[in-house]
């Protein structure tokens, strides 16, 4: 249940905020400006608009413009040991720029926040920073950047984890046509390598009924495709009473009139039930790809990763959804150089991609990360080797994804429109079903619509059309 007496207290504080951007714009004749940067994935993207809508609420002057704004926040993320790496190096050109302009003013949020050591690091080390936050509290943010405005000291507000559901603040959507919508939060998995469940919490699901009335209100806003997101959303419904399942509530999405399109992520193979894959064959919304993340082939490592699975049931799983929804591109994510992977240990993962012939694959390196049980092994694997294993891996995958990615080369589908062309004016980019772009002929009126194209021919990545929408 929401919070309501929370939601009251920062919306009041959104307009105590509005009292300071509004004082600013007498005195100056401009906005306070504000650049959000995110880092990471589709959660944080979500998260970040989440915080546009209160600055936005609050009077401030969104822009992209991270080095001329006056105040900047990061949403960062610390999945791997690189996406930390990238925020120190932005807060190295800041540091400078604060320098020459001290009324600048610098917030950090997000998921690399949620780890003690960094959060030393920045109390010590970056003492220009005014503002420190964590992904529990994010509801307090006008809250905390009142307090920002108010004080001149670093603000550092740190939770170990939450119970609080404060959703009816304003948010902001980069895309009028689409949108991200929370399902569930935080992850109880706990794979051996991964810092998720460490920094975003234990999972909670939310209520079917708040799910579905905010997918109703964007569909009233303009929406036409919906995202649902969770680190493991086939797990959805565990704790809520009722007998909710991840399948029972796409039944419910489906109902609701006006949406076209259904999109999802992430599916954990060890909870994929047959009713998803039922309902996935006979929905007319839900789009025809999955998202199915392998992380390794080798038996040996899968348990050492605590996948709970083997290569045998992922491989069954793909054929199942494969045989059940025959158009549908299965797309996966692959961590090389895990502590004590071999080459034999990769060639059983080049042996999965070779047989489900995955649609794309995002491949990683393990990165260690302090505090998850693979970082406390001492058989880490050679950087130099890693690569290498790396460079077969992304060979395997380029071949099959280029298969597959001409497949549906002379067909009729449905695309969603959603941007002009980047390379050419006078054509207009969508995506189909199954989460491959097509490019065509047509003008910006298209954007957030739906258009039959006939895909005249496959580009590796993407397809060339032509529109085949009647004239009205
Ligand atoms: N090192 C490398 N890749 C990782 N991932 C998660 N943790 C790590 C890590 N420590 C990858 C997994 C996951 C994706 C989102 O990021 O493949 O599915
Ligand atoms: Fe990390 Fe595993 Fe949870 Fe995914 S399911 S967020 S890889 S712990």
């Amino acid at each position: 249940m929401e919070n309501t007496e929370e939601l009251r207290s920062q919306l009041e504080y959104i307009d105590k905020l509005k009292a300071i951007t509004d004082d600013h714009l007498n005195d100056t004749g401009r906005k306070i400006s504000c650049a959000v940067v995110t880092f990471g994935c589709q959660m944080n993207a979500r998260d970040s608009e989440k915080l546009t809508g209160i600055l936005e609420k609050a009077g401030f002057d969104v822009t992209e413009d991270e080095k001329g704004a006056d105040l900047v926040i990061y949403n960062t993320c610390t999945i791997r040991d690189n996406a930390n790496q990238k925020l120190y190096g932005h807060l190295g050109t800041l540091k400078a720029i604060k320098k020459s302009r001290p009324s600048l003013k610098i917030a950090l949020c997000g998921c690399m926040m949620q780890e003690q050591s960094v959060i030393e690091n920045i109390s010590k080390n970056y003492k220009f920073v005014d503002l420190v936050f964590g992904t529990h509290n994010i509801y307090k943010f006008a809250e905390l950047l009142y307090r920002t405005y108010t004080s001149d000291s670093q603000i550092i507000d740190i939770w170990e984890d939450t119970d609080q559901i404060v959703e009816s603040l304003p948010v902001k959507r980069k895309y009028p046509y689409k949108s991200g919508v929370n399902i569930m939060f935080g992850c109880n998995n706990f794979c051996s390598y991964c810092i998720v469940p460490y920094v975003r919490g234990r999972e909670r699901s939310r209520e079917p009924v708040e799910i579905i009335r905010e997918i109703e209100r964007l569909v009233a806003d303009g929406v036409v495709e919906v995202m649902l997101l969770g680190q493991n959303v086939n797990s959805y419904g565990r704790g809520l009473e009722g007998d909710i399942t991840f399948a029972g509530l796409l039944r419910e999405i489906e109902k609701i009139e006006g949406l076209r399109r259904i999109r999802f992520m992430t599916s954990h193979p060890k909870d994929l039930s047959d009713e998803l894959i039922e309902v996935m064959a006979s929905s007319k919304k839900i789009c025809k790809h999955i998202h199915l993340p392998l992380q390794s082939g080798s038996d040996r490592i899968l348990k050492d990763m605590n996948r709970r699975y083997t290569k045998e049931h992922y491989l069954a799983l793909a054929q199942k959804i494969r045989a059940a929804i025959p158009d549908i591109a299965i797309t996966t994510d692959i961590i090389i150089g895990f502590p004590g992977e071999t080459k034999e240990d990769v060639d059983e993962t080049i042996d999965v991609i070779n047989k489900v012939c995955y649609d794309n694959a995002f491949t990683f390196i393990y990165s260690k990360r302090t505090g998850t049980p693979a970082a406390a092994r001492e058989d880490q694997v050679e950087e130099a080797f890693a690569k290498e294993q790396f460079n077969r891996v992304l060979e395997a995958v380029r071949e099959c994804s280029a298969k597959q990615n001409s497949k549906l080369t002379g067909h009729i589908e449905e695309a969603l429109v959603e941007s002009i062309c980047e390379h050419d004016d006078t054509m207009v980019t969508g995506r189909l079903s199954n989460n491959s772009m097509v490019h065509f002929k047509g003008d910006s009126t298209l954007i957030g619509t739906i258009v039959p194209v006939r895909l005249t021919k496959s580009c590796g990545f993407y397809y060339i059309g032509e529109s085949e929408q009647k004239e009205s």
